[in-house]
């Protein structure tokens, strides 16, 4: 039996909670925490997990806990369970989700030795088609990771990074779901301005991009190549894509993306200066 804690139960605690029990998880080995009583009902009602107010009593005798709580909460809420982490029976996996918060500061706010992963999630996990980028911490053995990542499969794809790759991960992954929802809203505005309903642009541009992501996951082309497929000599497409490329679209995402990593870094670096102050 693996008991699972999630301390903090909002839009990221609450997607991997239902990805969990999804791919098997018994709701009684989960224990949950949230301030709000009446969240907490909901989350028992709706889950059949194990409810609690108090972050101690959830973490008392967990194998994992996973922090789902905002960025300036987590040390906080570590501190907290640092010491019930250090009494349980067997190493306690400390799993972060709070962007910007290093490893570091995670390892100096439990007991040394214990084993904490840092998670750059996505909000695709709201769907189970998430991204999880996990960097380990000092402590952490294989098998820890291996499991780590098993559980978080639950909720899409996992992959394992470098701690230094968190920024490039952010923009990449952590914040570009809004890069495609802005596209989606910029070709639905732009099929309306050619004439169609609102609905019908939203369809056509939902079944474009839904599609044209699965080909690109299920086929294993490149991009370019599947581009290419879809550009006769002198036709539509080409016309459509040489307009965007005078406007710039490949710079504007070397640029935005770098504006991204930039930004989580200097946020990285604010709250670490908090913590330790
Ligand atoms: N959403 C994203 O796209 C995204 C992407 C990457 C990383 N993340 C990371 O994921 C983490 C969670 O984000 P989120 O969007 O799920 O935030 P959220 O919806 O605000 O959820 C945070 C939850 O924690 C609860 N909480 C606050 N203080 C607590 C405490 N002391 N003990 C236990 N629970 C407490 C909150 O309850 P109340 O609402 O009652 O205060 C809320 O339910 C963040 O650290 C964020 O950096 C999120």
């Amino acid at each position: 039996m693996t008991r699972i804690a999630v301390i903090g139960v909002g839009k990221i605690g609450e997607a991997l909670l239902a990805g969990l029990i999804a791919g098997g998880v018994p709701p009684k080995d989960i224990a949950v925490t949230n301030p709000d009583p009446e969240r907490g009902k909901y989350l028992q009602e709706t889950y059949g997990v194990v409810d609690f107010t108090d972050n101690v009593q959830a973490a008392d005798g967990a194998d994992y806990v996973f922090l789902c709580v905002k960025p300036k909460d987590t040390l906080h809420v570590l501190n907290e369970v640092s010491d019930v982490v250090d009494n349980n029976e067997g190493d306690t996996t400390v799993i972060s989700m709070a962007s910007g918060i290093t490893l570091r500061s995670l390892e100096d706010a439990v007991p040394v030795g214990t084993p904490v992963i840092r998670v750059m999630p996505n909000t695709p996990m709201l769907v189970r088609q998430g991204v999880s980028a996990l960097a380990s911490g000092r402590f952490v053995s294989e098998e820890n990771l291996e499991h780590v990542c098993e559980l978080l499969e639950s909720v899409g794809t996992v992959v394992v990074v470098a701690e230094t790759d968190m920024d490039a991960v952010t923009a990449l992954s952590g914040s570009s779901p809004a890069y495609a929802f802005l596209v989606a809203e910029a070709m639905i505005d732009a099929g309306v301005s050619l004439g169609l309903t609102r609905a019908m642009s939203r369809e056509l541009t939902i079944g474009a991009l839904y599609g044209a992501a699965t080909m690109l996951k299920e086929t294993g082309r490149e991009p370019a190549e599947l581009r290419a497929d879809v550009s006769s000599p002198g036709g539509t497409t080409v016309a459509a894509i040489r307009k965007l490329e005078a406007f710039g679209l490949r710079s504007a995402f070397y640029d935005a993306t770098e504006a991204c990593a930039l930004r989580s870094k200097e946020l990285g670096r604010t709250r670490t200066a908090d913590d330790d102050s």
